[in-house]
């Protein structure tokens, strides 16, 4: 069965891709596996990845998240070239206390080398779609989306996406911008509605939403309690919970994208299948 497809600017694309980040970051599986679960993602007929160039451990290798990308998708057998590759720039990891974290660089000059270096890291002449990652509260917003402007001129990229923006910021890229912006990409889970008002500005600027850690995240702290409507939605259905909170995301517009993440091929083969699940509307009114 073809999975649910969607538009993202120039692109056609599943609405349900792949968020490589726990494939690369701490706990991460080994590589193996990691190329294993892509393979059976791309097998199942997943067609998007997303990925960063700040997506390794703290101390490690920088890029591995997009190395690891360029060789799951050379040593698959299937159409690469149907695969919509998206990447970011504007943070990098690093230590404070000695924990990992991630810390942002939206100067226009690191956003320029380094979305250079992930086209190389990824192997193609141009990134499909290449989001600035994160604000950078010392760089002027402006300054750093002209830097992702440049790179598409340049021909680095072909379309742009923004990510942890608010209303302001996505009004200050498209007029930086224009049509080359094409994405938003906001958490937004049951556990995290906060930037619903983002959500609907995306749509009226037709501008595709992307929902990032849409199963509320693999390592945070979860009030559990938020899930069981979701939850029971499921039993009645006969599937996982997972895949009901991304049809409940995917059914609000069809600017709406998820990108859940995995370590394994069993959780992103099922949350694909999300796509073919109808939610009629009195499981909806209860999901809010
Ligand atoms: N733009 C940004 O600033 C930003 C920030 C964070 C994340 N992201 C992107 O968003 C992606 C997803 O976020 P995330 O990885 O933090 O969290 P997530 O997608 O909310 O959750 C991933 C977790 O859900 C589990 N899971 C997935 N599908 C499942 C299923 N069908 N049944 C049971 N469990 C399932 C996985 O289990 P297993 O571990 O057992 O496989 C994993 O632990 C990232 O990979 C990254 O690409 C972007």
């Amino acid at each position: 069965m073809e999975l649910l497809h969607r538009t993202i600017g120039q692109f056609r694309t599943t609405a349900i891709g792949f968020g490589e980040m726990p494939l690369t970051i701490e706990g991460k599986p080994s590589h193996e596996r990691a190329i294993e679960t892509i393979h059976a993602a791309l097998d199942a007929g997943c067609r998007h990845i997303d990925t960063a160039w700040a997506y390794y451990e703290s101390g490690g290798e920088e890029e591995t998240g997009e190395k690891l990308v360029r060789q799951a998708l050379q040593s698959w057998s299937g159409p690469r070239e149907d695969v919509l590759v998206a990447t970011k720039v504007g943070h990098f990891r690093n230590f404070t206390e000695g924990r990992p974290t991630w810390d942002v660089d939206g100067r226009p000059e690191t956003l320029m080398r380094n979305g250079r270096q992930s086209a190389q890291a990824l192997g193609r002449d141009s990134i499909d779609l290449l989001y600035f990652h994160r604000p950078d509260p010392k760089v002027p917003y402006g300054e750093s989306i002209q830097a992702i402007r440049q790179l598409i001129d340049d021909g680095v990229a072909r379309a742009a996406g923004i990510s942890n923006v608010d209303i302001e910021q996505i009004d200050l890229a498209r007029t930086i911008l224009g049509d080359r912006l094409v994405a938003v990409q906001n958490q937004y889970s049951p556990i995290s509605r906060g930037t619903q008002d983002t959500l609907e500005h995306a749509e009226k600027l037709g501008l595709a939403f992307v929902c990032w850690s849409p199963l509320g995240g693999f390592r945070k702290t979860r009030d559990e309690s938020m899930f069981d409507p979701f939850k029971k939605v499921a039993k009645a259905h006969g599937v996982s919970y997972q895949q009901v909170v991304l049809a409940w995301e995917l059914s609000k517009g069809d600017h709406m994208f998820v990108i859940p993440g995995a370590h394994r091929p069993e959780t992103i083969v099922d949350s694909l299948h999300a796509g073919q699940l109808e939610l009629s509307d009195d499981e909806l009114a209860i999901l809010g």
